[in-house]
């Protein structure tokens, strides 16, 4: 797609979510929060649907994602149940350890490995979960037990944007109602976020109807002068990442 295509369709999406906005109270998708965590990541929307290689060849930012070899790992077998520990794998090669929060980190297992690397990891979530007694490690490809003395820095309010200065980076994967509140915390405060969205639920905006969630987020935050790095984990599902800096002034 030409950067004038691409231009007009950002500039439409941002004119409708201001129309959207402007026109009452936050819209929220008429999905229910599932408990159960498996459950949580099957919604009868087209939010949830896979974006699909057309999709991503059409997108200036996502492109990439076709041809960074180490981004596309079809080949291999898909770790399904594995992504806490590949999105530490990809943190821990891409990144040095720092402050971190993982918003809506559930159980707390992404913020336990992080802690084992030497990140300063603190979870925050609503729903207090404690941490899982064992895992995967994939390296060893051996269940590990994680003792049940074990603890990780929980923050059980939901994220506010006021949370923001107290880590370096800020990491949502499969968050609910976070994805939008995270851009605009990278935009306010300078920070690094990393998203991997999942459905839409109690978020601010609704993509139109032929936008990929994905596309929106990366509009968003691109119209807030981050960059954005896609990446995609080896796992079966919404595996597709969202570096996001701010842009040097
Ligand atoms: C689908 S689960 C994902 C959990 C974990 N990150 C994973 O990948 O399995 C969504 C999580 O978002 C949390 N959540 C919901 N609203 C939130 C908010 N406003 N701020 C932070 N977390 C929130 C839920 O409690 C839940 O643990």
């Amino acid at each position: 797609m030409s950067k004038r295509k691409d231009k007009r369709q950002a500039t439409k999406l941002f004119s409708s979510i201001t129309q959207r906005l402007a026109s009452g109270p936050p819209m929220v998708d008429d999905i229910s929060e599932q408990e159960d965590e498996d459950q949580a990541h099957v919604v009868p929307s087209h939010s949830a649907a896979l974006i699909t290689d057309d999709m991503l060849v059409s997108s200036t930012a996502l492109a990439q994602l076709l041809t960074a070899p180490d981004s596309q790992p079809r080949d291999l077998p898909k770790m399904k149940k594995f992504r806490f520990q590949l999105l530490h794998e990809w943190m821990s090669t891409h990144l040095l350890p720092c402050r971190v929060a993982d918003v809506g980190g559930g159980k707390g297992l992404l913020a336990w490995l992080l802690q084992e690397s030497g990140w300063s990891a603190t979870v925050i979530d609503p729903t207090h979960q404690s941490l899982p007694d064992k895992y995967k490690d994939l390296r060893t490809n051996k269940q590990t037990r994680i003792p049940n003395t074990e603890r990780v820095p929980y923050l059980d309010q939901p994220f506010q944007l006021t949370m923001t200065p107290n880590f370096d980076l800020l990491v949502a994967m499969h968050a609910h109602g976070c994805n939008i509140q995270l851009i605009d915390a990278a935009a306010t405060y300078r920070h690094r976020v990393i998203l991997l969205p999942c459905c839409i639920i109690q978020e601010p905006l609704l993509p139109p109807p032929d936008v990929h969630w994905i596309q929106c987020l990366v509009d968003y935050a691109l119209h807030k002068e981050l960059s954005v790095e896609p990446f995609r984990l080896n796992f079966k599902g919404q595996n597709i990442g969202l570096y996001l800096q701010p842009t040097l002034a």
